[in-house]
This record gives C-alpha cells, sequence and structure tokens, in this order.
C-alpha cells in the first residue's frame, strides 16, 4: 500500500491488443496501427498523459503485438516496443492464440456478451487456454510492474487477470474496464457454472470494475447477487476480504483531434478528392469492423428497401460502406463477409447505371486523414450495430462535424445511444425503420440538423476520452482510501500480538464466541452448521484452561445448542440471550418474556415464505425467524426489505423487536439481546481479559456492551463498533488456536519448551 495516494504514479494498461500490430517481412519488424476502440481510444488519453497535471505522468501497455514473433526477433521487438511505443509484448504461440483468441474470446465471449447465443461455442479446451493465457499475461505484467503502479486491465480477453494480480500482489490496485456489453442474468448464465463463477471471481480481483453503461453495471451486480451471493450496496460490492466498487464510465473519444483534423487542410483536400467524383449526391456513411454485431446486412436491407420503395433516391443517394477487416479466421466473420459481398453485387447489379453506383463498399483500414475525410463529406452516418458496447464511429462523426450540419441515425442497443439522444434512433433489427429513418435524415432541414448535432458536440467535447480515463484512475485511486477504511480495523500481527500478550499475562478470563459465520462458515440449512470434532475439541481445550470461561452466544434454539454443546465445559446463551445456561448449571431465563405475540407475527412471516420459494420459518420458544439463504438472493433481498419494513410498522407499538442478520430476519421480546446476555454473564466475575467474536448485527449488541478495552472483533470486512476485524472464519479458527497453544504454553511451559527443541 502507498502511503501517499496523491504522488505521481505509474500506470500500468493491460488489453489483449497492442496499439500496433507488427508483421515481419524480408527479416524486419514493420508496425502498423490497431483498429478497434480500445486501442484508439486509450492510444490517444495516454499520448497527452504526460503533458497533463494529473497524479499519473508515465505509463507501460502491456499487451499482444498482434501476430506470433519468432524468438529470434523477441528482444528486438521489446526494446522497439519499449522505446517507440511505452510498451512491453506478450508473446503467444499459434496455439495459445488460436484457442484463446480465435476461440474462448471471440467464440464464446463476443457471441454471448453481445446476445448471440446461437453463434456461442462452449468448449472446455478453449477455456482452459483463456484460463492459461490469463496467466501468461498476469506474468507480462509482473515483469514490467513497481509496487506502487496503478494497474489497468481491458476488456473481455483479460477477465481473469485481476484476480491473478492481485493474488500475486496483494496491495496492489487494479482496474478494470469491460469495453463490450455486460449481458443480462438469462443470457451469463448460459456459460457453464464453474466458467461464470471464475469469471465474476476473476472479476472481483478488481477494485474498481467499469461498464460503459448504467444497464451493464447493474446486469453485473445482478449476476454477481445471483451467482455468488454478494451483495452490493449502492454499488459496493463487499466481498469476504475487500470492498469492490463497481461504477459507469461511459467511454468518450479524443474529440479535440477530429475536429482539428477536420478543418485542416490535408483533410479538406482529402474530402474534395472523395467528393468529386461522386457528383451531386448525398452520401450515407457507415464505418465499423467486419462484425456480424453491427448489423451490416440489415442496413444494407434497408439501404435496398429505400431504393426500391423510393426512385426518387435511385442516382441521388449513395451509400459508402467502410468495412475494416478483423478476426479473419473464426467461422461466423469469413461467412458474413461472404454474405456482405454477395447483398452489395445485388443491390449494385440491381440498381447501378453507368454514372451511378448505389454502394461504395471499401474492405480495408483507413488511415486518420481518410477517415475523417469521410466523415466530413458525409450528410448521414449509418450506425446499425445489434448490439455495441459503446461505438466511438458514432461519436467520432459527430466530432467531425465542424460545421454543424448532418444527421447521425444510431442503433438503440449501442451503449452510445445513452449519450446521442438527438440522433436518429432505430431498433436495428427492423429494416423497414432503418429505411425510414434514411429518408428521414435525408430530408431533414438544415436549421434542425445543426441544432441536433451542436447539442451532441457540447455534450462529446466534456466527456471526451480524457475525462473518461481520469474519472477511472482517479476513482481507482480513492478505492484505496476506501479499503483503507475498511482494513483500518483489520487485525494486523501487532495488534494480534498484543492480544495474546495480554491473553498471557491474566489470569480471569472471558471468551464470548458467536457460533454461525464466527465459529463456522455460513451454510444454507442451519442444520447443515454441525459443529467437526476438531472445533469442539479446540472449544474443549479453550475451556479447560484454569482461568478461563468460554461462553457460545447464539442465536439459536436451546434444544440445538445443548445437543451440539451441552457435554462441554463452556456456557450457553441461546435465542440471543433468551437462554442462558451457565456452565454446569441449568438452562434459565434472565428476563421473563412472553410469547403470545408469535401467531400474529407467525402469520405475517408466512405471507412472505410463501412468497419466495426457498424461505423458511424458524420458532424458538420466544422469538420467530424468517430464513432466506437457500432463496433467489436477489429476490429474497428485496422481500427481506419489503419484510422489515411491514415488521417494524407493525410492531411499533408492542415490545417486540426486529433484528436483521445474515439472511435472516428474527422477531424478539424486547430487552433482550446478545448486550443483554453478555453483560448478565459478565457480571459473574471480575474479569480481566475479554474476547468477543461475532460476525453480524445481532453481535454489534454484544460489541456495544463491553468494555472499552476488551477484544470485541468482527467477522467479515462490514462497518461494526467492534475494535477489530477479522477477514474469514477460518482466521477466527487460527486465532483460537494460537490462543489455545498459549495456554499449553502457560499450564506446563516445561513441556512446551522440550517439545519446541
Ligand atoms: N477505425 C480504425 N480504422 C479504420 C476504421 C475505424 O481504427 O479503418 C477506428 C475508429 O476510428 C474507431 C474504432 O476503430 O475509433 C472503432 O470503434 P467502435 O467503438 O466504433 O467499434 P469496435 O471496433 O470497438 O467494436
Ligand atoms: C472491440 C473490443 C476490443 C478489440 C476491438 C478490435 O472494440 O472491445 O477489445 O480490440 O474490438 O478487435 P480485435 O479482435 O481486432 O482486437
Amino acid at each position: 500500500m502507498t502511503e501517499n495516494h496523491h504522488a505521481p504514479k505509474r500506470l500500468i494498461v493491460v488489453s489483449n491488443r497492442l496499439p500496433f500490430n507488427v508483421k515481419i517481412e524480408d527479416g524486419t519488424l514493420q508496425y502498423a496501427g490497431s483498429a478497434g476502440g480500445v486501442a484508439t481510444g486509450l492510444a490517444s488519453y495516454l499520448a497527452g498523459l504526460h503533458q497533463r497535471a494529473n497524479a499519473l505522468r508515465e505509463y507501460v501497455w502491456v499487451g499482444w503485438p498482434g501476430a506470433t514473433i519468432d524468438a529470434a526477433f523477441e528482444e528486438q521487438l521489446k526494446r522497439e516496443a519499449r522505446e517507440q511505443y511505452n510498451s512491453h509484448p506478450v508473446f503467444l504461440t499459434d496455439e495459445e492464440m488460436d484457442q484463446f483468441y480465435f476461440g474462448f474470446c471471440n467464440s464464446t465471449i463476443w457471441p454471448l456478451f453481445h446476445y448471440f447465443p446461437s453463434y456461442t461455442a462452449y468448449q472446455e479446451k478453449q477455456w482452459q487456454q483463456y484460463r492459461h493465457v490469463n496467466e501468461v499475461f498476469c506474468k507480462g505484467v509482473l515483469e514490467v510492474l513497481r509496487p506502487d503502479d496503478l494497474v489497468w486491465v481491458h476488456d473481455y480477453h483479460l477477465m481473469l487477470l485481476p484476480r491473478l494480480l492481485k493474488q500475486a500482489m496483494p496491495s496492489l490496485q487494479v482496474g478494470f474496464f469491460l469495453h463490450i456489453p455486460f449481458p443480462s442474468f438469462e443470457i451469463f448464465r448460459l456459460l457453464p457454472g464453474s466458467w461464470r463463477r471464475d469469471i465474476l471471481d476473476g472479476l472481483l480481483g478488481a477494485d474498481l470494475i467499469g461498464f460503459h453503461t448504467f444497464d451493464y453495471t447493474q446486469h453485473f451486480l445482478q449476476c454477481v447477487l445471483r451467482i455468488l451471493g454478494l451483495e452490493h450496496n449502492m454499488g459496493q460490492i463487499l466481498t469476504p476480504d475487500r470492498v469492490v466498487k463497481v461504477e459507469t464510465f461511459p467511454m468518450g473519444i479524443d474529440y479535440e483531434k477530429f475536429s482539428t483534423a477536420a478543418n485542416s487542410p490535408e483533410v479538406k483536400q482529402e474530402a474534395q478528392k472523395l467528393r468529386q467524383p461522386l457528383g451531386d449526391v448525398k452520401i450515407i456513411l457507415s464505418v465499423d469492423r467486419l462484425d456480424y454485431t453491427k448489423g451490416i446486412l440489415n442496413r444494407l436491407a434497408a439501404f435496398e428497401i429505400l431504393l426500391d420503395t423510393h426512385a426518387e433516391y435511385r442516382g441521388k443517394v449513395v451509400l459508402v460502406m467502410n468495412v475494416v477487416p478483423s478476426r479473419i479466421g473464426v467461422y461466423e466473420y469469413d461467412k458474413m463477409k461472404r454474405q456482405i459481398e454477395e447483398l452489395v453485387g445485388k443491390i449494385n447489379g440491381r440498381f447501378s447505371s453507368i454514372e451511378w453506383t448505389p454502394v461504395i463498399y471499401l474492405y480495408r483500414n483507413t488511415p486518420f486523414e481518410t477517415l475523417v475525410a469521410h466523415y466530413a463529406i458525409s450528410d448521414v452516418a449509418l450506425v446499425t450495430p445489434l448490439r455495441d458496447g459503446m461505438n466511438l464511429v458514432a461519436k467520432e462523426y459527430v466530432a467531425s462535424r465542424t460545421e454543424g450540419t448532418g444527421v447521425l441515425i444510431l442503433s438503440e442497443m449501442a451503449g452510445a445511444v445513452k449519450e446521442l439522444g438527438e440522433a436518429i434512433t432505430i431498433n436495428p433489427n427492423n429494416r423497414e425503420e432503418i429505411s425510414d429513418a434514411m429518408k428521414q435524415a435525408l430530408e431533414i432541414p438544415l436549421d434542425e440538423q445543426k441544432s441536433r448535432i451542436r447539442t451532441m458536440q457540447l455534450r462529446l467535447r466534456r466527456y471526451n476520452v480524457n475525462r473518461w480515463a481520469q474519472d477511472f484512475t482517479h476513482e481507482l485511486m480513492q478505492t484505496e482510501q476506501v479499503q483503507n477504511k475498511f482494513c483500518a480495523k483489520l487485525m494486523n500481527f501487532a495488534a494480534k500480538e498484543e492480544l495474546i500478550d495480554a491473553y498471557r499475562s491474566r489470569s480471569r478470563r472471558i471468551l464470548l464466541l458467536d457460533y454461525d459465520g464466527t465459529l463456522t462458515p455460513l451454510v444454507s440449512h442451519p442444520a447443515a452448521a454441525r459443529p467437526t470434532q476438531e472445533l469442539l475439541q479446540l472449544i474443549t481445550s479453550l475451556a479447560t484452561v484454569p482461568g478461563n470461561s468460554v461462553v457460545l452466544i447464539s442465536g439459536r434454539d436451546k434444544e440445538t445448542l445443548q445437543a451440539w454443546f451441552g457435554a462441554l465445559p463452556v456456557s450457553l446463551a441461546a435465542e440471543h440471550g433468551t437462554w442462558i445456561r451457565e456452565s454446569g448449571e441449568e438452562w434459565k431465563m434472565p428476563k421473563q418474556l412472553t410469547s403470545d405475540w408469535k401467531a400474529q407475527i407467525r402469520a405475517i412471516l408466512e405471507i412472505y415464505a410463501d412468497r419466495l420459494p426457498g424461505a423458511m420459518i424458524e420458532e424458538k420458544d420466544f422469538s420467530l425467524a424468517w430464513h432466506y439463504r437457500t432463496a433467489d438472493p436477489e429476490q429474497g433481498l428485496m422481500l427481506a426489505r419489503e419484510l422489515t419494513d411491514h415488521l417494524v410498522t407493525f410492531t411499533a407499538n408492542i415490545d417486540l423487536q426486529v433484528m436483521r442478520g445474515h439472511k435472516v430476519i428474527e422477531v424478539r421480546g424486547a430487552g433482550v439481546n446478545k448486550g443483554t446476555a453478555a453483560q448478565y454473564l459478565l457480571a459473574k466475575d471480575q474479569f480481566d481479559f475479554i474476547l468477543s467474536l461475532g460476525d453480524d448485527w445481532t453481535d454489534e449488541d454484544m460489541f456495544g456492551a463491553m468494555p472499552e478495552w476488551a477484544y470485541t472483533i468482527r467477522v467479515g470486512m462490514a462497518g461494526t463498533h467492534a475494535r477489530f476485524n477479522l477477514r474469514t472464519p477460518r482466521d477466527v479458527l487460527r486465532l483460537l488456536e494460537t490462543i489455545a497453544k498459549v495456554s499449553a504454553e502457560i499450564e506446563s511451559p516445561e513441556k512446551t519448551l522440550s517439545e519446541t527443541r
């Protein structure tokens, strides 16, 4: 952990694709730019990093160089990548690329996350390679990493990397951004169970996870809740060991770069060169990678409908279609290329004349100036993806319209639509609708064009790619503070030593231990949490140390506690202290309670249990509990909130209290809780050492009732009145084992000494 989060840090960007592609030609390394939103957007941001007054000044970009590189060239490439591109290449073999990139990334995740389940392949071998390549990337990052670097991982190729990095270096701050949609639970769940859990868990290795739109963020949170059972509070997920923030950051473009370029003499000249041979026609433009998600076929079909149904546009309008080669070798991409070419041929065959060709199809990478010239000469931009995480092309078109004219037609399935409400929006599946939109766009008066474009320009200029990246990295640096807040209470080595020293030097000790979630992890059915022999032995060994009193203080009924711990030399407090059985004595009630309210409350709980499959009611002598551990987590949480509200209102004038524990709501008589029970037991002696351990809200009563010097510890990383947190029941057991060992030393120091010798 760094001491000062404002000190300049280095940013390590990790993405599958580097900003360049390398080829070996005639025995030399040849570099070319990369296409696609991630590479173009990040490159712009990073290029200006050193000039900004920012906590980040330097960067290294870690990624794949775009081809399999002969070992003889690796060192040269590493050097040139470092010197010319601030980059560090990760080398992958053909086999790895085949199974990882063409396989799992682009035949499983890409189609599934874009809602093409029928194109999705599920191959174990590819998944294994995905895991392996994420490890290769982890090694690549570690080769350049310094301890207080900030790491920002990008996109669906590297969803396991955040966890791997965190494991390698727990104090590292790691951010993750997904550039494609995060699908709804119903789609995500199509992945085999272990894959979907590993992917979510991999992502949760990050401290901050970003998505382009609010919907994707919500989908992710929903999947985390339903699949991992982890709840969130305003986008903050409490994992067993950390807080993970999940937020929406819509990616922008380098606005100035496009608007400046559009006004430059080179681009103006290029634009004129492109425009002239086309004559007096209106130009409709599209630019995308050749990808089935982009809706290219529907777009062509819609253009055909326009020419079919509106003969007046024949000879008057041209569709300029820039298609950038992409992922050649993936079956669906190759198939789509053939289909596009057939359809272009069909339309041009049907409508062309000697002077006019309706579709100008360009299948190639377009250099930047030419691209901007295309934007500049086009009356309409037609952006029709069936699904798109964001779509930067739509934004680039708007930014390049320096005269303020032009019309954007934009799919409602593109993330960009959330910020570009002034576009004509279309459903990309509906060809007639696209065709109508084209007609409308061709006829929009100039002043309306200007007012729409200007409004969008203002927005894009403000929230540009730098703002996007700065917001993300700033937020990532802030997460350190959130973590610190939670970690400040985490019991560290020194605090543990102090506790052990205190234990060793005092003689009247009491250990108050909650059971579920503290001594044993929470399980789906309460009856399944039966203590193991090892645990019973550990408790017994602690309880038999002279000067020790051990109390199990639980919400469970007295029958269960009696059955599990009745034979042990410990005191028991059941039903949150309603019943107490001091060691060797009978059960008694420190405060008389009634249970005549039960019938009425039970009726309410039953209504809610009927509404939620998996919910169940537990009846104890003086309380009723409504459990929802095995229910659908999301629905469970929703109904639990509703039920709490209902119960609190209903019991306002009765002497009852409503308590929320872990996946349980409990109603019982007021005036009795773990705090009163603890006080009752503490009053039995002049204790000079108190250890109190618990994991949920009901244990907070106990912590609140302790003298300040007591060692109070809450299990899990929640906010608490306790002095310390421990992460998991496993850590609790380790602490208790240490205490048991120390006890053995106190009892017979010689024996232990000779053993250690
Ligand atoms: N682009 C490119 N070369 C081209 C055409 C386009 O690099 O020949 C760029 C374009 O400027 C845009 C990016 O590729 O920045 C495409 O990003 P978008 O978000 O629209 O789609 P993606 O390809 O990421 O799915
Ligand atoms: C999308 C993905 C990027 C990817 C780009 C180009 O924008 O989100 O991660 O780099 O497409 O695809 P490619 O497979 O050529 O890297």
